[in-house]
C-alpha cells in the first residue's frame, strides 16, 4: 500500500500516523488556569527531547468545535499554559489508565477532570499547577516556548523538579527498578493501549 501524504485529509493524516507512530508515552497534563482551576487532559502527542536543559514537548491542539467551523479554541491545556507559562507532566500506568481516559472528557472550561475522575492532587514544589497523587511520576515543566506549525501547536517545556513514586529508581544509580514501573502506552488511534510488563534487555555492540 502506497500512500500520497499530500492528498490526505488533515484527520485521514492523523489516523494514519496516530495509529503507525505507536506506542506513544501519554503525558497527563494538568495546569491552572489564571484564577488557579485545575485541569488534566492526556496527551499523546508527547515525548522528551533533550537533557541539557531537560525539555518535554507536547502538542495539545483545538477543542473540536473548529472542526464545525467555529472559530479555533484552543484546549484548556494549552489556554491555560498561555495564561500561566506552567504545566505538571504526570505519567500513566497501569493503576491509573482508565481514570486518564475519563479526564480526556471535554469539560466546559473551568469544570475539573480531576474531581470528575474521583482523582486527587497534591501542590507541586515550584509550579503553580498541582500534580496527580495518583500517578507515579510527575514532571514540574515551565513552557519553554510555544510552535505554531500550520495547526499545530507544540509546547516545549524545560523540567525544574520531579516526583518519582518511592521504589521505582535506585537512588545510587538512578536507574529503574526492574519490574517497578508499568507506564502505558498509547498504540491505534482512537480507543487502543498496551501494557509495557514484557521488557527485556538488547546490549548494544560494543
Ligand atoms: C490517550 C489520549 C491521548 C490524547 N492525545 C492528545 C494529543 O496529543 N493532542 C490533543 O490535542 N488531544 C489529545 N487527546 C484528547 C484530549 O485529551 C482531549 O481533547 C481533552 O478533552 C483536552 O482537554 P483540555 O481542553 O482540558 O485541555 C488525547 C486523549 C487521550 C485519551
Amino acid at each position: 500500500m502506497e500512500i500520497d501524504f499530500n492528498t490526505l485529509r488533515p484527520g485521514e493524516r492523523y489516523k494514519v500516523l496516530a495509529s503507525l507512530v505507536t506506542p506513544r508515552p501519554i503525558a497527563w497534563v494538568t495546569t491552572v488556569d489564571g484564577t488557579g482551576r485545575v485541569n488534566a487532559a492526556p496527551f499523546s502527542f508527547f515525548n522528551v527531547f533533550g537533557s541539557n536543559p531537560p525539555i518535554v514537548a507536547f502538542a495539545p491542539g483545538n477543542k473540536s468545535d473548529a472542526a464545525r467551523g467555529v472559530p479555533a479554541v484552543p484546549k484548556d491545556t494549552a489556554r491555560n499554559i498561555r495564561e500561566t507559562k506552567e504545566f505538571v507532566v504526570n505519567l500513566v500506568d497501569e493503576t491509573v489508565g482508565e481514570a486518564m481516559v475519563q479526564t480526556a472528557a471535554e469539560l466546559e472550561h473551568g469544570v475539573s477532570e480531576i474531581e470528575a475522575a474521583g482523582l486527587h492532587t497534591a501542590p507541586s514544589t515550584l509550579v503553580g499547577a498541582p500534580r496527580i497523587l495518583e500517578s507515579p511520576v510527575a514532571f514540574e515543566c515551565r513552557e519553554w516556548s510555544t510552535l505554531e506549525v500550520g495547526s499545530n501547536r507544540l509546547v516545549i517545556g524545560t523540567v525544574h523538579h520531579v516526583h518519582v513514586r518511592d521504589g521505582i529508581l535506585d537512588p545510587e544509580t538512578l536507574r529503574l527498578n526492574p519490574g517497578q514501573f508499568a507506564p502505558l502506552g498509547r498504540m491505534a488511534s482512537p480507543d487502543w493501549y498496551c501494557k509495557t510488563g514484557d521488557q527485556f534487555e538488547m546490549p548494544r555492540p560494543e
